[in-house]
């Protein structure tokens, strides 16, 4: 392999949804990180698998070439190419998997296949380069946060996507255990659904959070589940969230809920109040209790929901309430990124963990 180099190099790629993400780092440290987002899917309310293949296969050289580029990196300097295998959508999946595997050929590097979710969780241990982070790469980062603090082990992390609601046991950077999860819809999903009923753009997720801050929290109250363990279900939520708005426009007689903001002029702002704290409180409760029963006090979020400004601020109120240390991630490795990617095959590169060639990705997995 390519223990001859005087650095660790990795290309990382995410392509796992709807960004294509690019990133490099060198012995740890996180030299470059490139998205492209796809703007496609905005006119048809959620992502369109086949429009997201088809604009990976547009976005990718770009965005990994620029990648390179930013992190001052020739392609000859690189010692192993790291992917998304999995999950995700599968023809999105296929187009990094694929590029990584031409890479990796072409370049007689290894190759290092990450697991998404195991991903989102490393991107608490993600060190951008003070370079990066002066240039302005890393949202709302300052190089006096540098180094950043990373979360000991073990920690408890609440991840929170579009596609996924777990509470994972993280024992190191390849010891993984779900304790909790989604039995039904995701948290990301809830908002992105509520956000579609008021009308809102995808993904809903981020005006659902900016609709929430002029709005009051307690003016509605949605149905909470009731489900055992550290399980969580978000589907009655929704259905709560849709016959509170049904009922309403009966009440007021109109078919709309344009209509209905006529008579409630602060209705989208007050709902999305009302339900960002319902799904924080779910959220915030069933970690709290793994937490209490595993004697585990060091908890971390991930995943794009963690951009939500309720969650880090309730995240923060968590630290203070129980004496915890608690780990939110910086904006720009909360949705999809191939920062967290990188991270995760370079413990894996440490470990001499490598995939074949013929190996294929997946669209569901555990983690
Ligand atoms: O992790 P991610 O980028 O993609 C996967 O699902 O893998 O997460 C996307 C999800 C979407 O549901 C989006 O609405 C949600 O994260 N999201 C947010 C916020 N930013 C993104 N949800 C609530 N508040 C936000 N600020």
């Amino acid at each position: 392999m390519s223990s001859d180099k005087k650095h660790i190099t990795i290309l990382a790629i995410e392509s796992s949804c709807d960004d294509t993400s690019a990133a490099v780092i060198r012995d740890g440290l996180l030299l470059s990180n490139v998205t492209a987002s796809q703007k496609v899917h905005e006119e048809y309310g959620g992502v369109v698998p086949e429009l997201a293949s088809r604009a990976h296969q547009q976005n990718i050289v770009p965005v990994i070439d620029a990648a390179l580029r930013r992190a001052g990196v020739s392609r000859e300097e690189l010692s192993a190419i790291g992917f998304t295998r999995g999950p995700g959508l599968l023809g999105s999946l296929l187009v990094g998997t694929s590029f990584a595997k031409g890479m990796a050929l072409a370049l007689h590097i290894p190759l290092i296949d990450v697991n998404h979710l195991q991903g989102h969780i490393m991107a608490h241990f993600v060190e951008p380069s003070e370079d990066m982070v002066n240039a302005g790469m890393i949202k709302g980062m300052t190089a006096e946060q540098l180094p950043l603090k990373h979360p000991d082990f073990p920690f408890l992390c609440l991840l929170v996507s579009g596609g996924n609601s777990q509470i994972v046991k993280v024992l190191s950077p390849s010891q993984m255990e779900i304790i909790g999860q989604t039995i039904d819809d995701a948290a990301g999903e809830a908002f992105d659904k509520c956000a579609k009923v008021l009308g809102l753009p995808y993904p809903g997720g981020p005006w659902i959070d900016k609709l929430a801050k002029e709005g009051n929290p307690e003016a509605f109250a949605f149905a909470k589940p009731n489900i055992a363990g550290y399980d969580y279900s978000f589907s009655g939520l929704k259905t709560s969230f849709l016959y509170t708005l049904r009922d309403l426009m009966k009440a007021h007689q109109v078919d709309s809920v344009e209509a209905l903001e006529a008579h409630i002029p602060t209705l989208k702002q007050d709902v999305c109040a009302s339900l960002q704290k319902t799904v924080i409180e779910i959220l915030m409760k069933k970690l709290r209790k793994a937490a209490k029963d595993l004697n585990i006090n060091t908890v971390a979020v991930a995943g794009g929901v963690s951009a939500n400004s309720g969650l880090r601020a309730a995240f923060v109120d968590y630290g203070k309430r129980y004496q915890a240390k608690v780990f939110i991630p910086p904006f720009s490795f909360t949705t999809d990124n191939a920062a967290m990617i990188a991270q995760a095959a370079y413990y894996k590169y440490l470990d001499g963990q490598f995939c074949p060639i013929s190996e294929v990705p997946f669209a569901k997995t555990k983690i």
